[in-house]
């Protein structure tokens, strides 16, 4: 692969610095270069500087000219669930005329309303959803995406779920992280005996998974009218003692105590509606990142929304991401999440962009390759037609970003 050194930047985003999630006013320091450089080979960043500087060093290298342009460090979306055969447009409508997403759910819509269609798909049906969503959050300057599995719930149908996953990550530039979330509903064939399929999820799905290599992470959907803490512990233990990494689902209707959880070193704890004193302080001394997901509460049209503000000024690390998916958050546009983070949860422009970056790349355990530009990491890059980076979460419902480079391709 050649080398390719961009150049002129108006601003160029480092966000380097530790390797390690950025907390409280750390989060606001992007370490801007102006007029800034990207030397890129082999996939690599390689170098790091001015236009200037890096010219003197790089003869015969193809020039990409970056004025009047952000560049940034590629997003990482680090929470999506993109393995659906249909959109939820009845539970839309539902919700327009006043349902909650627990009365719709109640009503056989919600989860699910679309376990029929992945059981339905072929993997290869679901694998070209799947790459269709992974090449609509690259327009986006997306270039990292965990996907989970989750709509097929009996193991046939979220190994299908995974292999779509798969197969999709072969025909796209960008990284995936797939996770097995065998564990989102309980499926309708288990109402009356939930415990035998949390069983079945323990003992036969996840060892499937594993043993096919078809994740890195296990999820719990922990919640009223998902898993109860003892299920979700009992899926969350049988995922360590496998071998596979956690992240767990967690407070978007009702407040579960967070340290429960604390034996399994969570990567990343998700949504975080409803928390507790004792929950953001623990947030605050641990090395799980706490993920908010702005995007679902804007969908479901509700008024409220994470404390965002609580976490990052107790120290919690704090991380965006779309939840893309078909009934609470039907969008792949990191941009997007940063503009209602910015708007409704009063995170900063620098503190959105760090959320949807380095620390993304943290509730990976991606930090070491992902989440900053710094030589020696994955050419992972989103350029934004924009000479400000506040103007990334400043125009919503566009697309500002005018390319973007996935492990030095473009
Ligand atoms: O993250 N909370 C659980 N899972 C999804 C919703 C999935 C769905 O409604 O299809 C979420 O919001
Ligand atoms: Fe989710």
């Amino acid at each position: 692969m050649s080398a390719a050194l961009l150049i002129h930047a108006s601003q160029l985003l480092t966000l380097r610095g530790d390797v390690a999630p950025r907390r409280g006013p750390a989060m606001a320091e992007l370490a801007i270069i102006e007029d800034g450089a990207v030397l890129i080979e082999n996939g690599k960043i390689t170098a790091i500087g001015t236009t200037d500087a890096l010219r003197a060093h790089s003869k015969n290298t193809e020039e990409i000219d970056c004025h009047k342009k952000v560049v940034l460090p590629g997003f990482v979306d680090s929470h999506t669930h993109p393995v659906f055969a249909a959109p939820r447009l009845i539970d839309f409508e539902r919700r327009i005329a006043g349902a909650s997403y627990e009365e719709i759910a109640a009503a056989g819509g919600g989860i699910r309303a679309s376990i029929r269609g992945v059981r339905e798909s072929s993997a290869d049906q679901l694998a070209d959803h799947v790459l269709h969503a992974f090449n609509e959050a690259s327009a986006y300057g997306t270039t990292t995406v965990e996907a989970k599995s989750g709509y097929g719930l009996d193991i046939a149908s979220e190994l299908k779920s995974l292999e779509a996953i798969q197969q999709a990550a072969q025909r796209w530039q960008g990284t995936v992280v797939p996770t097995l979330l065998g564990a989102h509903v309980v499926p309708p064939e288990f109402r009356d005996n939930p415990n035998d399929y949390v069983r079945i999820v323990c003992e036969e799905m996840l060892p499937a998974a594993t043993e096919r290599k078809l994740a890195e992470y296990v999820d719990v959907f922990c919640e009223r009218g998902a898993f109860t803490p003892e299920q979700s512990v009992r899926i969350l233990k049988a995922a360590t003692s496998h071998g596979l990494k956690t992240r767990i689902h967690v407070g978007q209707l009702t407040q579960t105590a967070l340290e429960l959880f604390a034996e399994f070193q969570p990567a990343s704890v998700d949504h975080l509606d409803h928390l507790s004193d004792a929950d953001i302080a623990w947030l605050a001394k641990s090395d799980t990142v706490a993920t908010l997901l702005p995007a679902a509460n804007y969908f479901l049209g509700l008024s409220t929304f994470p404390p965002a503000r609580k976490l990052i000024d107790a120290g919690a690390a704090v991380a965006l991401a779309t939840d893309y998916n078909p009934g609470t958050s039907p969008t792949t546009s990191m941009p997007f999440v940063m503009s209602v983070a910015s708007t409704h949860m009063k995170m900063s422009p620098a503190e959105a962009i760090t959320a949807a970056t380095i620390n993304g790349a943290c509730a990976l355990n991606l930090q070491h390759k992902k989440g900053s530009l710094e030589p020696g990491k994955d050419a992972d890059i989103a350029i934004f037609d924009a000479q400000d980076y506040r103007e990334i979460p400043y125009w919503f419902g566009v697309n500002r970003c005018s390319k973007t480079i996935l492990g030095g391709r473009y």
